[in-house]
């Protein structure tokens, strides 16, 4: 794994005024076209535009929801990734709109973003597990989650269709659930 990018990388919490630039980029890694080539590309199996400005700022304003952004250190913030945390209460907490700019996927900055989630969610919602969904039809994804330590519970939800959003291409999605359990090193 390349680590051209690692160093320099900070990050930080979404406010309202980040929802366009965050639409933007979680449309270009899961459905834009620089994504079709991508091993985690979703063009056989979703259409629609992912998200939009009222579904991104749902995930940052009410409580016990956060967007954490990854930028370069001195580029003014700009976002290159970003992720969803949200507590689901009895210390689990959910992983989600994980998204990297397809010119910056392979470098390192998921991985590290998912780091930082993990910390996130223990230091702000005091949780010490952590659940994420994935594709059934995503096999690489999901086995670059087992590297990350994550592990199927058995449990599969409906994938959730929507006319605007996720219009499937094949009638058989499922979301499969993965958690991991965070240890002391993620409640720093
Ligand atoms: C999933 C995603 C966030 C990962 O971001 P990233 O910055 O590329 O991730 P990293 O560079 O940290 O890691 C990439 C991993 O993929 C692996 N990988 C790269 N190309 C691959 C390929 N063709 N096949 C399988 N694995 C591959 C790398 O080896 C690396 O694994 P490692 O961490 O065990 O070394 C990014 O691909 C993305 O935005 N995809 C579109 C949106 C999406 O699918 N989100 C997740 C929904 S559950």
């Amino acid at each position: 794994m390349s680590s051209f990018c690692r160093p320099d990388l900070r990050w930080r919490l979404a406010v309202a005024a980040d929802a366009p630039a965050l639409v933007h980029l979680i449309w270009a890694a899961y459905r834009g076209p620089a994504s079709y080539d991508r091993w985690t590309s979703e063009e056989h199996l979703v259409r629609g535009t992912r998200t939009d400005e009222r579904a991104v700022l749902a995930a940052i304003e009410p409580a016990g929801s956060e967007m954490l952004i990854v930028h370069d250190r001195d580029d003014g913030g700009a976002p290159i990734a970003c992720c969803r945390i949200a507590d689901r209460g009895r210390e689990l907490a959910h992983f989600g709109m994980f998204a990297v700019d397809p010119e910056r996927q392979g470098g390192g900055v998921g991985r590290r973003l998912v780091g930082w989630a993990e910390q996130g969610v223990a230091d702000s919602f005091g949780a010490r597990e952590i659940e994420l969904e994935v594709l059934a039809q995503q096999q690489l994804l999901r086995a670059w989650y087992e590297r990350l330590g994550y592990a199927a519970t058995g449990e599969t939800r409906p994938f959730p269709a929507h006319p605007e959003y996720a219009v499937p291409v094949r009638d058989d999605l499922l979301l499969v659930v993965l958690t991991k359990r965070l240890g002391d090193d993620d409640r720093r």
